[in-house]
């Protein structure tokens, strides 16, 4: 049994037809990258995952059951910076953490402490989100996301806002996350180089209704391992060249299908 299914899954909104019937199966703790143009459709499958929206016909399994509501499983960080304006900068990354039975006071303490400084806020940890930078704010949401420890991970665009080095860092960080305790990562990206260095698997889209163009399978080209050396390799420079063929093949679809 795979651990995350689409079994022939749609959506429309009204009259448009946003995801086409979708079929993928995603292994326990696979990391895999959705690839596509704007508009095609990665929110609003990954928002089904999450459980913030219904497929208007099909089923997403979890384990083999249906999804239900959103619920601690599933964290996500999305492309909005999404941080609690009531809540500190530190009271947001605890928050994720408010039903871990399992870890005490003062380990949540050390988890927030470690997250913050992952993500290089330490020094506004008890300043509001109003009073820091959008990009800020998204540091905020994966840091909360990172430590609340959710089995599956839901990341659209998450670093799109951050700059080249925070960014480098964040990968690494997220890759070793992934790979040590097993978690499960959807993650969406426009970035080829990004999808490459981050991937198991890469899912390419064709524009909306959203189908698979292509599947990548990064791990057998590159092996396991995420590390900087890889990404001056000439192995990695040839598949993210691929990667990018790939997404200018649909741009030239729609050219082609310009009026
Ligand atoms: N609530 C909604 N009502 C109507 N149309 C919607 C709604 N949400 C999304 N859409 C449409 O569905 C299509 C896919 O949107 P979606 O946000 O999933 O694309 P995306 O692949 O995430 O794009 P991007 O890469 O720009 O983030 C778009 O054409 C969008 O306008
Ligand atoms: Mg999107």
């Amino acid at each position: 049994m795979s651990y995350l299914e689409f079994r022939s899954v749609t959506k429309r909104y009204g009259p448009v037809e946003v995801v086409a019937p979708f079929d993928l199966e995603v292994a326990e703790g696979e990391f895999v990258v959705f690839l596509g143009p704007s508009g095609c459709g990665k929110t609003t499958l990954m928002r089904m995952v999450g459980g913030l929206e219904q497929p208007s016909s099909g089923r997403i399994l979890l384990r083999g059951q249906p999804l239900g509501p959103p619920d601690r499983r599933r964290g996500m960080v999305f492309q909005s910076y999404s941080a609690f304006p009531w809540l500190t900068v530190a009271g947001n990354v605890a928050y994720g953490m408010r039903y871990r039975r399992d870890l005490t006071a003062a380990e949540k303490r050390a988890r927030t402490a470690h997250f913050l400084r992952l993500v290089g806020l330490t020094d506004f940890a008890h300043q509001w989100p109003n009073r820091i930078s959008g990009g800020m704010r998204q540091r905020v949401a994966i840091a909360r996301t990172l430590a609340a420890g959710s089995e599956i991970l839901l990341m659209d665009e998450p670093f799109g806002a951050l700059d080249a080095l925070r960014r480098e860092r964040l990968q690494l960080e997220l890759r070793r996350i992934q790979r040590e305790e097993g978690r499960t990562v959807i993650f969406v990206t426009h970035d080829v180089e990004e999808a490459a260095f981050l991937a198991d698997r890469v899912i390419v889209f064709t524009r909306r209704p959203a189908r698979i163009l292509a599947e990548v399978d990064v791990t057998a080209r590159l092996g396991p391992e995420s590390t900087l050396e890889l990404r001056g390799s000439a192995e990695f420079f040839a598949l993210r060249n691929e990667l990018l063929a790939l997404v200018r093949s649909t741009d030239e679809e729609e050219e082609a299908t310009a009026p």
